[in-house]
């Protein structure tokens, strides 16, 4: 009765142009590993979560890039939504979806993209929070002790302990805040008592349908209104006519910020989110001047402290660069100072509107 559900439809804007629309990072193998993010993913949960019970939420866009990395979904595996609406309809989707095969079932909720360095330790987090959510209603997330003020993330703070197992890294949460602004993120971090969101969720269907309906009854309640034709033929014209009614907003804005069964599990089981060029800097190996050079053909001066990734068909020189971003892909050309690698998503907005 232990499900797992994937989100994979995210476009990773942050991580342009190497993540493009027609193929977002999760779709490729950003650490060069031999598999892409998606693929690790699936690698991760498949080692104890039977491969039936695994499902794969993505745009329509994406359809044969999931069959084609993970050729062991059968297509109904695969829930496909017609318009990007952000992660709450997507969850919405997979829980009734499921809910209508077992009613009793328990999800982990996971991104797509992220790198965890130490499996054994995830996997045995996973399972602690699979019996306690087993046994409560409670909408769990696992935290992460943050190392610095990122903007990026979800920040939680921690009530009490809770006593379940003899865990000794289970709270019940007292605020959970979305997406702070630095200032607000510096408190946070300063204080001690936050760690950050993972994105990562285990609940069972009946506590996140719950939470759905007292937070975003506008959204479940159009998916419950279908609630006979999934797992039929008409499941699909059914999604493809909600969603174009169905607001676009998160799960942590608009249900892990409102709720008061939030809890987490802390842990450190070398977490980090591929989400922008500074984490995958944050994760290769540098040289002896602290540059990541991707590109066979790359000749630096007098350069340090870069990531650079450019094809090996082109010849760059670089001279004098200092914590840059040097990054291509086909027709385009990214040179963006590291520091500002939040404004990336901008650019694509403005290439977009002039194309
Ligand atoms: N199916 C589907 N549909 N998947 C989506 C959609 C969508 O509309 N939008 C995003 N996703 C997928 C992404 O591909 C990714 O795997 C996952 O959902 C999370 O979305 P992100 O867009 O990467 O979220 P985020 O990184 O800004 O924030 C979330 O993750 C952080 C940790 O990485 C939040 O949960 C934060 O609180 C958290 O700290
Ligand atoms: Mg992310």
């Amino acid at each position: 009765k232990n499900y797992c559900v994937i989100m994979a439809g995210g476009v990773g804007s942050r991580f342009w142009p190497l993540s493009r629309q027609a193929r977002p990072k999760q779709f490729l193998d950003i650490l060069g590993t031999g598999r892409t993010l998606i693929q690790q993913t699936f690698d991760r949960f498949s080692s104890f979560i039977p491969v039936d019970n695994i499902l794969v939420v993505t745009s329509v866009r994406y359809k044969e890039l999931v069959m084609e990395q993970l050729p062991e979904l059968k297509e109904e595996q695969v829930l496909l939504e017609p318009l990007r609406r952000n992660t709450a309809p997507c969850i919405a989707y997979a829980s009734y979806r499921i809910k209508t095969q077992n009613p009793d079932a328990n999800l982990i909720v996971a991104p797509s993209d992220h790198l965890i360095i130490k499996e054994e330790e995830f996997i045995k987090q996973i399972k602690n929070g699979l019996s306690f959510i087993e046994n409560n209603d409670a909408l769990l997330t696992l935290g992460i002790k943050p190392n610095r003020p990122e903007t990026g993330y979800g920040y939680i703070q921690v009530k009490k302990k809770v006593e379940f197992n003899h865990l000794d890294n289970l709270y019940k949460v007292k605020t959970f805040t979305e997406k702070p602004d630095l200032e607000m993120a510096k408190i946070f971090v300063d204080s001690g008592e936050f760690f950050w969101n993972s994105g990562i969720f285990l609940w069972s269907t009946s506590s996140i349908l719950n939470a759905f309906e007292t937070h975003l009854n506008d959204i479940s309640s159009l998916f419950a209104k279908g609630i006979k034709l999934y797992n039929t033929e008409d499941e699909v014209h059914f999604i493809n006519k909600i969603y174009s009614e169905c607001k676009g907003i998160s799960i942590d804005y608009g249900v892990m910020e409102k709720a008061q069964n939030v809890y987490v599990l802390t842990a450190d089981f070398g977490w980090s989110d591929l989400g922008t060029w500074g984490s995958l800097y944050d994760n290769k190996n540098k040289d002896s001047l602290g540059n990541v050079v991707q590109g066979e053909n790359v000749l630096t001066y007098d350069t340090q402290n870069c990531i650079i990734n450019l094809s090996d068909e082109k010849v760059a020189v670089l001279h004098g660069l200092d914590g840059y971003i040097v990054a291509e892909s086909n027709d385009t050309l990214m040179i963006c100072r590291r520091e500002d690698e939040q404004q990336i998503k901008q650019f694509v907005t403005d290439v977009r509107i002039q194309k």
